[in-house]
């Protein structure tokens, strides 16, 4: 049996109406025409292919559902995380906007040689609890541009290392990853560089809009990969800032319309923004419409072993998304994803060994705490007949295949 996993806090979600069309609102944040052109850079890329779709029947059987997929981010770009796909695709975009040329992917290195003498004169900067940075160095140093990221000053050193192999500089903050996130944005003020971030604020959203493009990406591969003519019922799918989650949400949203999963959002007990955030909405008087939608900031101590999901708050653009889209939010504790990295590695019933971080598994173990919870099983039809997709988002931190 699968150990209870503590505490959760969940809301269900009653804006996420099944019948509702994907609509021009949001197709203004994401869509598939821009999903497409993210789709043919990022697969332009050398190195790219699909990551793997795992089912874990095993897992699937001792739960008593139908069927589980893991898409394992474990492999992606050789970066270890789903990350690469965003981090990568807004350096790009945000370059060429900046030097208004004909740049793409596929022609680097190489390409117009002003074009290239133009980007290599640029700095791309952002916030990071090191992945993100990761990919954004990585983005960098494909372009030929320098990149400078800065990092919460607790930010493990592996994390740091891997920033700077790629050529990175790396600056660190005394404070939380919202704290980098203000301070990125005043340097490139003061200095001219370009903030590629993953997180949207007032007065900043385009690029974050491109890095969520770019994780779309994943969710094509998983479709593509899924049995023919199988969908999944249920998405649990993690979050720090939400722009993964909204990825997810919006594009099966676009691409499936009434078949599309119940999306249930899972963030850490002590970084819970999104779930404030629901919870704010919900007590907004319904006179006030369109309510006040700026999303709320977690009050948690973001202290958490998932520690890439460890955010006080959401991205603007993200949460338009997430609040209409998603059909609950469940906060779990360190112990859950803990325990779930432990028995993935030991692979149960015959399924292939997993091996990821309690950030990557924090999705899986929502569903597992979901399961143990009458009050968000049942109203979400949770049950013997459900197909559930999760997103292992990122790998073990040491067992990442560096081309670097
Ligand atoms: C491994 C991993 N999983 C999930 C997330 C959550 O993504 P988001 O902040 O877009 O919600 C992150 C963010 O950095 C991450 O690195």
């Amino acid at each position: 049996m699968i150990p209870g996993m503590g505490p959760i806090r969940y809301f269900l979600n009653p804006r996420a109406d099944p019948g509702q069309p994907y609509g021009p609102e949001l197709s203004a944040i994401l869509n598939a025409k821009a999903h497409e052109l993210a789709f043919q850079e990022i697969s332009s890329l050398e190195g790219y292919g699909p990551t793997p779709l795992l089912e874990l029947g095993g897992l699937a059987r001792r739960l008593g559902i139908r069927s589980l997929w893991y898409k394992d981010e474990s492999t992606r770009l050789g970066l270890g995380s789903f990350k690469a796909l965003g981090g990568i695709y807004g350096v790009f975009r945000a370059l060429r906007d900046a030097v208004g040329g004909d740049l793409a992917l596929r022609d680097v290195p190489g390409g117009d040689p002003a074009l290239r003498e133009a980007v290599a004169g640029l700095t791309v900067t952002c916030a990071s609890v090191g992945n993100h940075g990761r990919a954004v160095a990585r983005g960098a140093a494909l372009l030929g541009c320098r990149a400078v990221i800065f990092l919460p000053a607790r930010t493990p050193p592996e994390r740091m290392q891997a920033i700077r192999k790629l050529g990175a500089e790396i600056v660190t903050v005394d404070g939380t990853y919202d704290d980098a996130v203000r301070r990125a944005a005043r340097e490139a003020r003061e200095r001219g560089w370009t903030v590629v971030s993953d997180t949207a604020y007032p007065g900043y959203e385009e690029i974050p809009r491109h890095i969520m493009q770019g994780y779309t990406v994943m969710v094509r591969e998983a479709l593509a990969e899924l049995p023919v003519g199988v969908l999944p019922t249920h998405v649990f799918v993690q979050a720090g800032v939400g722009g993964l989650a909204a990825a997810v949400t919006a594009h099966l949203w676009e691409i499936l319309g009434p078949d599309r999963p119940r999306v249930v959002v899972v963030e850490p007990q002590e970084a819970d923004c999104l779930l404030e955030s629901a919870l704010a909405l919900e007590s907004t008087p319904a006179l006030e419409s369109p309510p006040a939608m700026e999303p709320s900031a977690s009050k948690g101590s973001l202290a958490t072993s998932m520690e890439c999901l460890a955010c006080r708050n959401p991205s603007t653009v993200a949460w338009r998304i997430l609040r209409e889209g998603v059909h609950a939010f469940l906060t779990i504790p360190d112990r859950a994803a803990e325990e779930t990295v432990v028995f993935l590695r030991r692979g149960l019933g015959g399924d292939p060994p997993v091996h990821t971080q309690p950030s990557g598994a924090a999705g899986l173990a929502g569903l597992l705490a979901a399961l143990h919870e009458p009050g968000l099983a049942r109203p979400l039809h949770l049950d013997a007949t459900s197909r559930v997709l999760v997103f292992g988002s990122e790998g073990p931190l040491f067992r990442r295949n560096d081309h670097e």
